[in-house]
């Protein structure tokens, strides 16, 4: 019993019950000045400019939501990577700067005797720099090439006495690729011999010395006359075609497109 009067307290005349009592604090002061919700719908309104202040300030400054700013106007493509190899114009590469590195690579299987310097191993392998069977004829060369050597042989003053292999088993165009290589490169060439080997000419080589078994011996070789030249046009350094026939020499970007 006790307990129960002490939660009605009197204020003033007598016991007031607590629940009474709030309710009329809450009858006569509502919680929000101005009604209730009123804060949320001012906050809605500021929320609502922001959005559209915002918006509009993001549609004017970032072209309309266009993806053309992702776009540089001034952007120019590379020009695509010609399939043809060596006909577009500007990036052309004269023909004998590619005949010389395709010699280059044939030339590697002649390195481990003559060296990539071209002078050799003294008394062991012969120079092929100061070599009067690199300065002289292409046929004698065309013979050794596709038949190779027995020795003793004489080079330079010099003699040696070993087996120079047979490159017949390369293709008509390794070979005439790499004694191009070792005439431009190592040899001193007369006046007017630019060096050049075509496949043309190792083609006729092979017919020409078609009847020779076995590697040559030195009198053989010498039996070919120091000068003479495998048969064949000669080429337009520029372009690989043929020199002086119908316009062969007629500069590159010209005939290009026709
Ligand atoms: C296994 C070692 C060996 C290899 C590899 C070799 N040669 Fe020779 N070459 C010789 C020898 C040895 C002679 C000298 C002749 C002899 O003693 O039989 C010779 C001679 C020559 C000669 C004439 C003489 C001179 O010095 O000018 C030429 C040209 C030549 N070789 C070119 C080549 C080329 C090009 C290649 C690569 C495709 C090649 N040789 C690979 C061993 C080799």
């Amino acid at each position: 019993m006790a307990s129960e009067e002490q939660k009605n307290i009197d204020y003033e005349k007598g016991t007031v019950s607590t629940v009474d009592l709030h309710d009329s604090v809450r009858r006569e002061n509502p919680l929000m000045p101005g009604g209730e919700g009123s804060v949320g719908v001012v906050l809605l309104v500021i929320a609502s400019l922001i959005l559209i202040l915002g918006g509009g300030q993001l549609f004017s400054t970032a072209n309309g939501f266009s993806d053309s700013i992702y776009v540089n106007d001034n952007y120019q493509p590379a020009p695509r990577p010609s399939l043809g190899g060596g006909e577009e114009e500007g990036e052309q590469v004269a023909w004998i700067e590619d005949w010389m590195s395709d010699g280059k690579k044939v030339y590697n299987n002649c390195i481990a005797c003559h060296q990539a310097s071209g002078l050799g191993i003294p008394g062991q392998f012969p120079p092929l720099v100061g070599s009067e069977w690199v300065d002289g004829g292409t046929s004698r060369l065309g013979a050794i090439m596709l038949h190779g050597i027995n020795g003793p042989f004489n080079v330079a003053g010099q003699t040696y006495n070993q087996l120079m292999p047979a490159w017949n088993n390369l293709s008509d165009e390794k070979i005439a690729q790499v004694v191009t290589y070792v005439r431009r490169e190592f040899g001193s060439l007369p006046e007017g011999d630019d060096g050049v080997v075509t496949t043309e000419m190792i083609k006729a080589a092979r017919e020409q010395f078609s009847d020779q078994t076995g590697p040559y011996t030195e009198a053989q070789l010498l039996a070919i006359p120091e000068g003479d030249k495998l048969p064949g046009s000669p080429v337009d350094l520029q372009t690989g075609g043929p020199l002086g026939a119908g316009g062969g020499d007629a500069p590159a970007e010209e005939g290009a497109e026709a």
